[in-house]
């Protein structure tokens, strides 16, 4: 594998609009993203965010509105034969060859991309050891579970040996094991010099695999940070959400006066309260509740996490 100099991705205020009989859809609105050679990135954001768009765009399957976007220094509107040599993709659904077995899918894409018929043939075993599906070599895709589909579709995805591996939502639907055992094979791909750009909705996977991440929402990037960066800028607070059975007591203003709160919201018969130091931030809120007689219906309180970063920057529960 022959690292280009300068970044693996790149893009500079990006934007996709989806034309619609039912209008114009902004799915992505001034994206900027730097991935290094090696890295492993994460997008993160909810549904609808617009990461598919994103990685769409990187892959040369959707046309960018406007904006410029390059992969390995080549750009994707202009140059995408160069771009595609260079890439391996994973999308969302199974996009296997359902008619040829596990082996024929990875020995047909070694063909496609120009192997000889001995060295398609060597890298599909190759790849089939790697990912431990040697033993489903026979299977077709209806037969395989869904952890089996998605190490195929990765397999298929490094056939050629590409510089930067794009994978849309890898573990979306796998079970809890599954899913770790994805994570295991991800890591030892990075290990092994593999540059990765990843989508997913599930916070503990970004917090798990990437060495920075962008969070996205609405189409535009609200932070972008090593995990540990997003968790110092912007989620050092606790979160303590407070439902109550009637409106929201007056009191539990008095709490926008505590040391160590950083801020309140207050929605609809729910209280939300960022706070530095949240030690007895609860006990205050049941109490404005009791003082006024409305009952607590759900209290959490969420330790800084990806997630209160996410909370802290939209302001809004995160749409799983
Ligand atoms: N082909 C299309 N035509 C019109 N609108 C589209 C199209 N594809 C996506 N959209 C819209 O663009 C927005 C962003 O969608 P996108 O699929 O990029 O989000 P996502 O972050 O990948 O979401 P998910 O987590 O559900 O996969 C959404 O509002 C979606 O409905
Ligand atoms: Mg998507």
């Amino acid at each position: 594998m022959t690292a280009s100099p300068g970044p693996a991705v790149r893009t500079v205020d990006l934007h996709k609009t989806y034309t619609s009989p039912r209008g114009d859809v902004p799915a992505v609105r001034g994206i900027d993203l730097e991935v290094r050679p090696g890295e492993f990135f994460g997008l993160l954001g909810p549904n609808g965010a617009g990461k598919s768009t994103t990685i769409g765009m990187l892959t040369t399957l959707v046309v960018p509105t406007s904006g410029t976007a390059e992969v390995c220094g080549f750009d994707v509107a202009r140059r995408p034969v160069e771009v595609k040599r260079r890439i391996g993709m994973v999308s969302q659904n199974n996009t296997l060859d359902a008619d040829l077995t596990a082996f024929e899918n990875l020995e047909f894409r070694g063909r496609y991309f120009g192997l000889g018929a001995r060295d398609a043939r060597r890298r599909a075993e190759e790849l089939l050891e790697l990912f431990g599906l040697t033993d489903r070599r026979k299977g077709v895709p209806f037969e395989m579970s869904g952890g089996q589909v998605k190490r195929l579709m990765i397999a298929r995805a490094l056939v050629h040996r590409p510089e930067v591996l794009f994978l849309d939502e890898p573990t979306a639907g796998l079970d809890p094991q599954n899913r770790a055992n994805l994570w295991e094979l991800l890591r030892g791909l990075q290990s092994r010099g593999q540059t990765i750009l990843l989508t997913t909705h599930y916070m503990e996977e970004a917090e798990a695999l990437c060495d920075r991440v962008a969070v996205v929402d609405h189409g535009t990037v609200l932070a972008s940070d090593t995990v540990e960066g997003l968790k110092g800028s912007a989620g050092t607070d606790t979160v303590i959400t407070v439902s109550f059975d009637g409106a929201v007591p007056e009191g539990v203003h008095a709490l926008d006066r505590r040391e160590g709160v950083s801020r309140i919201e207050v929605g609809d018969g729910q209280v939300r309260v960022f706070a530095r130091s949240p030690a007895g931030v609860l006990g205050e809120l049941v109490a404005a509740g009791a003082a006024a007689g409305v009952g607590v219906t759900d209290a959490a309180q969420l330790r800084p996490s990806l997630e209160t970063v996410f909370l802290t920057l939209t302001g809004r529960e995160y749409r799983d």
